[in-house]
């Protein structure tokens, strides 16, 4: 396996990388060096534990919805494990950063949206439950093309018990992303959460806002007023447009639940999503409309282009490099004959000498 220059994303805890793994392009998660070095006595072992903890729970894992495991690679150098999955194209959250209302349109974040839902569902039916615990717009990712997406980062995902809501002495994850459950000290969840966190990743991706709630209290003139979870992200709410509100508003609502019974199951979210995909198809709409799909595709085109181009210049530095090295071996190599020939006429001229100095001792 061989690391190429690229680097594809970094988190709180890791680095991504592209890999050569045997001639297919791969991503590699590296654990953060510096914070192998700056941990308390046992904070690296415990850093390291975590790491191969999410290595196992994800090479369980299958599903479409789920950016694929491939392997483990133990880093010679630095004798640590390097996750190897499947390579995607970019984040949600990259892409809603890089990308306008127009040029990601509704139906494709309905579909998109849709592929979370089932991934989540798959999780959660697993037995006891996988909680994903840190589902944001960082974690979800996506190939362009065909905005085929895939859930990833399961280094804080938990099997939880089903007949009791977990405990837990700390809870870590993306704060504006987490239900109030998980904030609370000790925090007591069950795969609610993700559906809670789901919520905000639909008020994400459709207004391309990171958001942040507001205060759980606000002044009604002298009276304080506890506001719920879905009045703390009012803000973004309201950006919502017309159509975006009548079809999405039901479900972020039904997310945003302060209590994590009353929210949808994550089985419930992926028929809710089907029916708005099929809502925004039936409009004509497809997931991915073929003229977007052809701009898409000669974008990238256009990059292998350019690296083909950086690739060949690259090489033709090398050709240049090895042509000097050629040149200078064949100098040393003549400067050898040259030694060679001076040794010979040194040996022949030592040898005349020794003969003419015999010579005057027999006269
Ligand atoms: N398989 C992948 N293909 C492409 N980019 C990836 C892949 N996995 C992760 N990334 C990028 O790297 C970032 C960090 O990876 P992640 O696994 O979330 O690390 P952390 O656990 O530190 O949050 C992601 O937000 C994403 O931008
Ligand atoms: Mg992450």
């Amino acid at each position: 396996m061989v690391f190429t220059d690229v680097e594809l994303g970094r988190g709180a805890d890791a680095t991504v990388y592209e890999v050569d793994w045997n001639g297919t392009f791969c991503a590699a998660k590296r654990l953060h060096e510096i914070l192998l070095k700056d941990q308390a006595p046992g904070g690296a072992e415990k850093l390291i534990k975590n790491f191969e903890a999410e290595c196992l729970t994800w090479s369980k894992l299958r599903h479409p919805g789920v950016v694929q495991f491939l392997g483990v690679h133990m880093d010679r150098g630095s004798r640590l494990p390097v996750l190897v999955m499947e390579k995607m194209d970019t984040s949600l959250r990259a892409y809603l950063d890089n990308h306008s209302k127009e040029e990601f349109p509704l139906h494709q974040k309905a579909f998109v949206l849709r592929q979370v839902t089932q991934a989540l569902a798959y999780l959660h039916s697993q037995n006891p439950p996988l909680v994903h615990h840190d589902l944001s717009p960082n974690n979800v990712l996506l190939n362009v093309v065909s905005c085929v997406t895939k859930v990833s980062d399961f280094g804080l995902s938990r099997a939880i018990n089903p007949s009791a809501l977990t405990r837990r002495t700390s809870i870590k994850g993306t704060q504006a992303f987490m239900p109030p459950e998980a904030l609370h000290n000790p925090p007591r969840y069950n795969e609610k959460l993700d559906v809670f966190s789901f919520g905000n990743i639909v008020i994400s991706t459709l207004t391309h806002e990171w958001p942040s709630p507001g205060p759980p209290n606000q002044y009604h003139g002298e009276r304080l007023v506890a506001l719920n979870e879905l009045q703390r992200r009012e803000l973004y709410v309201l950006l919502f447009t017309a159509k975006e509100k009548q079809l999405f508003q039901s479900v972020v609502s039904s997310c945003l639940e302060n209590r994590p019974d009353k929210r949808s199951s994550s089985v419930m979210l992926v028929q809710k999503l089907r029916r708005i995909e099929s809502t925004l198809l039936s409009r004509g709409q497809v997931a991915a409309p073929i003229q977007h799909l052809r701009q898409q595709l000669s974008a990238k085109e256009e990059e292998c282009r350019q690296k083909d181009e950086v690739i060949k210049e690259k090489d033709e530095v090398i050709k240049e490099k090895d042509e000097v090295i050629k040149e200078n071996d064949a100098v040393i190599k003549e400067k050898d004959e040259a030694l060679q020939a001076k040794d010979i006429v040194i040996t022949t001229m030592q040898a005349d000498m020794q003969q003419l100095r015999r010579q005057n001792r027999v006269s």
